[in-house]
C-alpha cells in the first residue's frame, strides 16, 4: 500500500506502560481484545497490562494463560505485568523472567482488586527477588485511611481529592525509596502526583525512575469533579493546579520517565455510584496521543520530549528490546501523526466496551492517523486493518 506521509509526522511506535485491560474478569468493560484494539485506534504499537485482575496474575498457571490468551487476541504487541503477594516473593524471579512478563508490580496501597502487600518487611521480600524491573504504586492511602474524618464531609469528590492527600503520597513513596535504598533494588515510582514527590524523586535519580499520568498532565482539581463527578475519580485523585504546574515542571526538568495512561476501565453504573462507593479508574489508552499531541500543540512540551517519555522511556525503564526507537535491530513500529487536525474526542470513537471517556467533548488539535506494528499497517484513518497481530514483547534484565 503507497502511503503518502506528506505534512505528517512518522514517530517511533508509542506505548503505554500502564494500562488495566481487565482480562480475565469483565469482558463488558474490557478485555485484551478490545483494549489492544483500542490502542491501535489510539496510535499505540505496544501496551503493558497490569496484574490485578479476577483471577489476578500472581503465579505460573496464570501467567501461562494470559501469555496464551494474549498470544492470540492482542492486536497491539503487550507486555505483562505479574503482581507480588505476601506469599509469592520466591516465585517471583522465575515469573519475571517468562516470556512477555515487563515487570513485577506492587501495590504498596489498596485499590481497585485486593493485591496488596502493605508492609515494609513483606515488600522488602519481594524487593529481594529478581532483577527484573519493579514498579511501584507507592500510594499508602491504606495505612492512613484512619484519619479520614474528611472523607463525610461536605461535597463527596472533593473529599476524595482531599483524604488520600499530599502527605499520604509522599509518604508512600519515600517510603518506597528507603527500601529501594536498602536492597539495593532500583525502583519505578507509578503515577507520582503531588508536588512534595516530584521534588524528592528528582533527588533520587540514582535509585528510581517516575511515571506521570496524562490525567494529571490534563485535568485540575477543583474544576475535573464539578464538571465530570465520579468521571474524575481515580487513584491517585485528579489534584489541584499546584500539583498540575508541578507534574509539568518535573516532566521539563528530567524527573519524568515515563507517561502512562492508567487505563482502567469501569461500568457506568459503577462510575455513577455516589461517592465513596464510585468505583475509581478511568480510560485512558485510547486517547493518551490525542491528548498528548495537544500539549506538543499548546506548547507545554516538544514533540521530541513526548517521544522521549512515551517510545524510548518506556522501552529503556522496563528494558523492552527492539521498542522504543527508530534505527536498524529494532522493530518496524510507527506512529504517523497529523499535528494539524483538530477533532473532538467522543464516547462514540472508544472502542472499549465501557464505552466512555472523561475527554468526551474536548477539542484537541494532532491525531493518530496510522498505527504501523512490525512493517505493516496496523490501523488507519480510524479503520483497523488485518487480523490481529500483536505478540508478546521481550525484556532484558534492569536491575
Ligand atoms: O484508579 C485506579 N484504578 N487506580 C488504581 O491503582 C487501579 C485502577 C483500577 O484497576 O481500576
Ligand atoms: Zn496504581
Ligand atoms: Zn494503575
Amino acid at each position: 500500500a503507497v502511503f503518502d506521509a506528506r505534512h505528517l509526522h512518522v514517530l517511533p511506535g508509542l506505548i503505554d506502560p500502564h494500562v488495566h485491560l481487565r482480562d480475565p474478569g469483565d469482558a463488558t468493560v474490557e478485555s485484551i481484545a478490545t483494549g489492544t484494539r483500542a490502542a491501535l485506534l489510539g496510535g499505540l504499537t505496544a501496551v503493558f497490562d497490569m496484574p490485578n485482575t479476577s483471577p489476578a496474575i500472581t503465579d505460573a498457571e496464570r501467567l501461562a494463560w494470559k501469555q496464551d490468551h494474549a498470544e492470540r487476541v492482542a492486536w497491539c504487541d503487550i507486555g505483562l505485568y505479574v503482581g507480588a503477594t505476601k506469599a509469592n516473593a520466591e516465585a517471583l524471579a522465575s515469573l519475571e523472567t517468562a516470556r512477555g512478563v515487563c515487570a513485577v508490580k506492587v501495590f504498596a496501597g489498596s485499590s481497585t482488586g485486593d493485591l496488596l502487600v502493605e508492609d515494609d518487611a513483606s515488600i522488602a521480600r519481594v524487593m529481594r527477588h529478581g532483577r527484573r524491573r519493579i514498579a511501584f504504586h507507592s500510594e499508602d492511602e491504606y495505612r492512613l485511611r484512619a484519619r479520614a474524618p474528611l472523607f463525610n464531609r461536605g461535597d463527596p469528590y472533593r473529599c476524595h481529592m482531599e483524604w488520600r492527600d499530599e502527605e499520604c503520597a509522599a509518604l508512600g513513596t519515600r517510603r518506597i525509596i528507603a527500601l529501594a535504598r536498602e536492597t539495593r533494588r532500583p525502583a519505578h515510582i507509578l503515577h507520582v502526583s503531588t508536588a512534595a514527590e516530584y521534588a524528592y524523586l528528582r533527588d533520587c535519580r540514582d535509585i528510581a525512575t517516575s511515571e506521570v499520568l496524562v490525567n494529571h498532565l490534563t485535568q485540575i482539581a477543583p474544576e475535573a469533579y464539578d464538571t465530570l463527578g465520579g468521571y474524575a475519580v481515580m487513584n491517585p485523585p485528579i489534584r489541584d493546579r499546584r500539583h498540575y504546574d508541578a507534574a509539568w515542571a518535573a516532566v521539563a526538568d528530567g524527573t519524568i520517565d515515563t507517561i502512562g495512561s492508567d487505563h482502567a476501565p469501569h461500568p457506568r453504573a459503577k462510575k455513577e455510584l455516589p461517592w465513596p462507593d464510585c468505583a475509581a479508574g478511568l480510560t485512558g489508552v485510547q486517547t493518551l496521543v490525542p491528548v498528548m499531541l495537544d500539549h506538543v500543540n499548546a506548547g507545554r512540551l516538544t514533540l521530541g520530549r513526548m517521544v522521549d517519555l512515551m517510545a524510548a522511556g518506556p522501552a529503556r525503564v522496563y528494558g523492552a528490546i527492539g521498542k522504543g526507537r527508530i534505527a536498524a535491530g529494532y522493530d518496524a513500529d510507527f506512529t504517523i501523526v497529523d499535528m494539524r487536525r483538530q477533532r473532538t474526542i467522543e464516547n462514540d470513537w472508544i472502542a472499549s466496551p465501557c464505552g466512555w471517556t472523561p475527554f468526551a467533548g474536548k477539542r484537541v488539535t494532532g491525531w493518530p492517523v496510522a498505527t504501523v506494528l512490525r512493517g505493516g499497517i496496523a490501523m488507519r484513518d480510524d479503520a483497523i486493518i488485518g487480523a490481529p497481530r500483536g505478540r508478546l514483547v521481550r525484556f532484558l534484565d534492569t536491575a
